[in-house]
């Protein structure tokens, strides 16, 4: 064993005179250093199988030649690294001519990021969970589960870009396929919102954009009921507006919610008089919502005999435009630097 640390201990010094910089230094410490198999930790660790006085001098010797190797090692890296800082100063070069950029100044949140974190917050307050969506969705989870067959009319309002050659991915009209996506992933109970992005073949005008954006919201649990709605939803208009709303329901119809209901929202411009706002009618159409229909439940792999619940999607688009006072939407995804350095 005294010859085997002999050598090791030459064969070290050999290797660490052929050290050119820190990379190779690095190589030679992992060849004989490693916890794993390390030449030198071999030999450490065979000093277990010896025995008596044998074990108690190898062990003194393989300390010392430890020692000494550790000694030259840990100089050589010092001259390394010296020479490396040298030679970065080197390289380095201050010209004092130079003129500066000028300092840019920082961006800001752009207002539908503004109005979904503040949803969000509010939400998550209320125990919501925040989940996503994919924005290329299958005609299955756009239409099918939500109880939109092929041949319903409910379709022609959802015309949307569709993707060629893949006649069964949509990009999606809305967020409501991720009721079903989330209900599948989560199970129940749930409470969930689900911001996002959407997209409809729209001729575009005032009201009207190809790219909008939802806030989908889905609570399934044991007697879900339309009390419970209104109580959620007038809690969310009550928290974005900063004042007390009214809100009514009125049946409308969507597949994949029974019943279904538009909630209005009293103008708050005219306070229910009649004004241009709310088109002379005191009220302003806003959540579209519902009690979730068994078939949706159904296919989120629930039983629809144990849960009930209710969904609403939000035109946050909308909801934005309320809140800032915003004329067009074709501001909000026009890219205009003076529009958005409003916000
Ligand atoms: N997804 C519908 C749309 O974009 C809006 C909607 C209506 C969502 C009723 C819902 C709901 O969750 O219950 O036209």
């Amino acid at each position: 064993m005294k010859d085997t640390l002999k050598k090791l201990k030459k064969e070290f010094e050999l290797a660490l005179k052929n050290v050119q910089d820190l990379s190779d230094l690095e190589n030679l410490e992992q060849r004989f250093f490693s916890r794993k198999s390390g030449e030198f930790t071999n030999i450490m660790k065979s000093l277990k199988d010896l025995s008596g006085d044998a074990k108690k001098e190898m062990g003194q010797l393989a300390n010392t030649v430890k020692e000494e190797l550790e000694k030259v090692f840990v100089q050589k890296k010092e001259i390394l690294e010296k020479e490396q800082i040298a030679h970065l100063l080197e390289e380095e070069s201050l010209d004092v001519t130079q003129v500066s950029l000028p300092v840019m100044k920082r961006g800001h949140l752009h207002p539908m990021s503004l109005i979904h974190k503040e949803l969000e917050e509010l939400f998550t307050s209320m125990g919501f969970m925040v989940v996503d969506g994919p924005e290329l969705e299958s005609d299955h989870y756009n239409f099918e589960a939500l109880n939109i067959p092929k041949t319903h009319p409910a379709r022609d309002g959802h015309d949307t870009f569709f993707i060629k050659d893949h006649p069964d991915w949509v990009m999606r009209t809305h967020t409501s396929p991720v009721q079903v996506r989330a209900m599948q992933k989560y199970g129940a109970p749930l409470r969930t919102v689900v911001p996002g992005r959407c997209f409809r073949n729209e001729a575009t005008d005032a009201s009207h954009e190809h790219t909008l954006f939802q806030m989908e919201g889905l609570i399934i649990d044991k007697e879900i009921n339309i009390s419970n709605l209104i109580g959620v939803m007038k809690g969310l208009l009550e928290g974005i507006l900063k004042q007390e709303v009214k809100v009514r329901l009125r049946p409308g119809f969507f597949p994949f919610v029974e019943p279904g209901f538009e909630m209005d929202m009293q103008c708050l411009v005219c306070k229910g008089k009649g004004c241009g706002a709310c088109k002379h009618s005191g009220w302003v159409e806003i959540i579209p919502c519902g009690l979730v229909h068994p078939h949706v439940i159904e296919a989120g792999g629930l039983d629809p005999k144990v849960y009930s619940g209710f969904a609403f999607g939000l035109g946050s688009m909308r909801l934005a435009m309320q809140r800032y006072g915003i004329e067009d939407i074709r501001h909000l995804m026009g890219g205009d630097l003076r529009f958005l350095k409003q916000f």
